[in-house]
């Protein structure tokens, strides 16, 4: 071996162009004052604060871009549009006539997708909590029924049996890609055996028949390796299950794809930490298209590729108006803004660092500013830190994205749920959910006579919006 010389080492000072090699800090905080050509001021005076604002046109360009992504590679991509995520009429519509399929997960969201008009054929039904009751309905639609557990399935096998005939359904896997933190409480565990097992369960019934594979590894995922390694199990799989001349049509790879939104705890912003949707769709249907291969051998078509997107496809497409009801300074001596909507209407500030913008222009240097929602807990708060100039009462802010798991996780915990519109067309807004009030929240409610200052034995909101008055 060659005798190396020992150098001293050497410090060799970097010359920059500029005094301070550290930068400036940023002054200047962004502004928006309107959101698709149509003044911020303009909709908090018309439908109140807060409001969630809905792009159309962003909606629509963010699905249009995500299935571009996909079939570029794969012809046969399927997106089914994941409910939980916005389940507003009017965003689950924009999505069906961009040709989303519904997926859904409870009696509810398969109820709300047939009332919105889509044929039980292109809803994807998952979820641990299918009743009896639902699950009768969507095997005698035609749904596309995912079993979660082993006492779904034979529920399904008692219903299938009642029906006399074979019931299609897909089977939700989960297992480790070693690139993600693996979700194992849903579905059948594939290194247990208890997959295997699901399957031959399957195989075995006169009542059943397998028709996908489909997984869900978690949501946020931000290595595209991870898909890329669930697609290859699921296509090994389904190989091995075909091994006996059957065939599945499709295998779905469920959701989590990233937004653009900034998730807390990690140091880089969003735009460097968070690879490129068309890097994740390359690395599934590169996946997918190996996986598939030996079909293609055999001269057949491929099973078709279902991907569940859901704050990928929406979070940005919504903003959510919010305005300052009071200040304080907090105990360590930082300005604090009370704003009217919290972690009632923004639940997801548990988890993102959402970026705040002022509506009109800042009066005075940012400092680092606590934003309180009006909820009297402890822990509502919208961001612990963030650089704001002076605020005032009446001040708006817009907070983006928010389009995803907000309005649908968004809680009647002391405040009434805020209003939502879209804006479409050349700035034309429409309501798509109107602010709740007191008969939204105590409709349902019984008051039994007994307990009724005044009226009749068992009265609803309207006698008891008397009692309150009264
Ligand atoms: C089964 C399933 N599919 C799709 C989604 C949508 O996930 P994401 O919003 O991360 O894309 C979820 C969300 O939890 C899910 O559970």
């Amino acid at each position: 071996m060659a005798k190396m010389i020992w150098q001293t080492p050497r410090m060799t000072p970097v010359a920059l162009p500029t005094l301070n090699p550290f930068g400036r800090r940023r002054t200047g905080v962004d502004v928006q004052s309107e959101i698709d050509g149509v003044p911020i001021e303009t909709l908090a005076e018309r439908y109140g604060s807060p409001l969630y604002v809905t792009s159309e046109q962003r909606l629509r360009a963010n699905i249009r871009r995500i299935r571009q992504a996909f079939t570029a590679h794969c012809p046969n991509v399927i997106h089914g549009w994941s409910y939980k995520t916005n389940y507003n009429g009017a965003v689950c519509s924009i999505l069906h006539q961009e040709g989303s399929w519904a997926e859904v997960v409870s009696r509810f969201e398969y109820e709300k997708a047939r009332a919105l008009g889509v044929p039980a054929e292109q809803i994807i039904f998952n979820g641990p909590n299918k009743p009896r009751a639902i699950l009768e309905r969507a095997i005698a639609e035609g749904a596309l029924i995912h079993v979660d557990h082993g006492d779904e399935l034979e529920l399904i096998e008692s219903i299938a049996a009642e029906r006399r005939e074979r019931v299609p359904l897909a089977l939700r896997l989960n297992f480790k890609t070693g690139y993600s933190e693996p979700w194992s409480r849903f579905g059948f565990n594939l290194e247990s055996g208890a997959a295997r097992a699901a399957i031959s369960r399957v195989k075995a019934s006169r009542h059943l028949r397998i028709d996908g594979l489909h997984c869900h590894i978690g949501t946020f995922i931000l290595d595209p390796r991870a898909y890329a390694a669930a697609v290859t199990t699921l296509c090994l799989l389904a190989r091995e299950i075909e091994s006996d001349g059957r065939r599945l049509r499709y295998i779905d790879i469920g959701g989590g794809l990233p937004s653009g939104n900034a998730l807390q705890g990690i140091y880089l912003p969003p735009e460097q930490s968070t690879p490129d949707l068309e890097e994740y769709a390359e690395a599934i249907c590169k996946a997918f298209l190996e996986g598939t291969a030996y079909r293609v051998e055999h001269g057949e078509a491929r099973p078709a590729l279902v991907f569940e997107s859901g704050r990928a496809v929406i979070d940005d497409a919504q903003s959510l108006i919010t305005s300052v009801v009071g200040r304080k300074e907090t105990a360590d001596g930082r300005p604090a803004a009370i704003l009217d909507a919290g972690l009632n209407a923004l639940f997801t500030a548990l988890w993102y660092d959402h970026p705040v913008r002022l509506a009109s222009p800042a009066r005075g240097e940012p400092r680092d500013t606590v934003l309180y929602g009006p909820l009297c807990m402890n822990i509502d708060v919208v961001r612990h830190s963030v650089q704001l100039p002076p605020l005032a009462v009446g001040d708006r802010l817009v907070i983006a994205p928010v389009g995803a798991y907000n309005s649908t996780q968004s809680m009647q915990f002391i405040e009434y749920r805020p209003a939502t519109v879209l804006i479409h067309g050349d700035r034309e807004v429409s309501l798509i959910r109107a602010a709740e009030d007191l008969a939204t929240v105590c409709g349902p409610e019984r008051l039994p006579a007994h307990l009724a200052r005044r009226g009749p034995a068992a009265v609803a909101c309207g006698p008891l919006r008397r009692v309150v008055g009264g």
